[in-house]
């Protein structure tokens, strides 16, 4: 029989500092550093559910909502809404903290899917999902509508 997992389970929380290192000449957080630690946290996030090595499949939806700048604090959430047979579903958040007010706002998110692969570096089986709230009903409801869109449109 599957295993059932919730979210909570595998709910991944990050937390990195702008560097000068990681911004463009207006010192204003590069939008490819950001996705690549988004990916990190759901590729933490996908390996912990599926407790198998996972690849990024595709990602989609990506909404650079407001710039982030050197120092802030940077906090990525990343939550699996569904598993499929061998992908998952991930929403992240990205939020900044200014350190000075301490005010943190929303700066991005997107939806990342992830395929578990076996030692054969074939697609393996994950554990499906229980969702608990009624936020994460209607997740798991939709997750199934996105990934028909995003495989129609491969
Ligand atoms: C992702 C990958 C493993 C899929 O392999 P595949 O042989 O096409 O596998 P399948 O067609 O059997 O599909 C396996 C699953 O992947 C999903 N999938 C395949 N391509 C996808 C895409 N572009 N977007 C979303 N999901 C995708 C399928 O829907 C299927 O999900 P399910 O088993 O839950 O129904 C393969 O394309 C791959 O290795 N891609 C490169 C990954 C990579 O290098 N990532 C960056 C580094 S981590």
């Amino acid at each position: 029989m599957k295993k059932i997992k919730t979210s909570k389970n595998s709910e991944t929380i990050m937390t990195e500092i702008v560097c000068p290192n990681d911004t463009n000449p207006m010192g204003i957080l590069q939008g490819g550093r950001l996705v690549q630690w988004m990916d990190i946290a759901s590729a933490i996030c996908s390996q912990n559910h599926a407790e198998h090595i996972c690849v990024t499949a595709s990602i989609d939806s990506v909404k650079f909502k407001t710039p982030a700048k050197v120092g802030d604090i940077i906090t990525i959430k990343a939550k699996v809404t569904r598993s499929f047979n061998s992908s998952m579903e991930i929403f992240v958040q990205a939020w900044a903290k200014k350190i000075l007010s301490q005010k943190a706002y929303l700066i991005n998110e997107a939806y990342f899917t992830f395929v578990a692969l076996d030692d054969n570096a074939k697609p393996a089986f994950v554990p499906a999902i229980k969702p608990s709230s009624e936020a994460e009903k209607k997740e798991y409801l939709n997750a199934l509508k996105r990934k028909n869109s995003r495989l129609k449109n491969n």
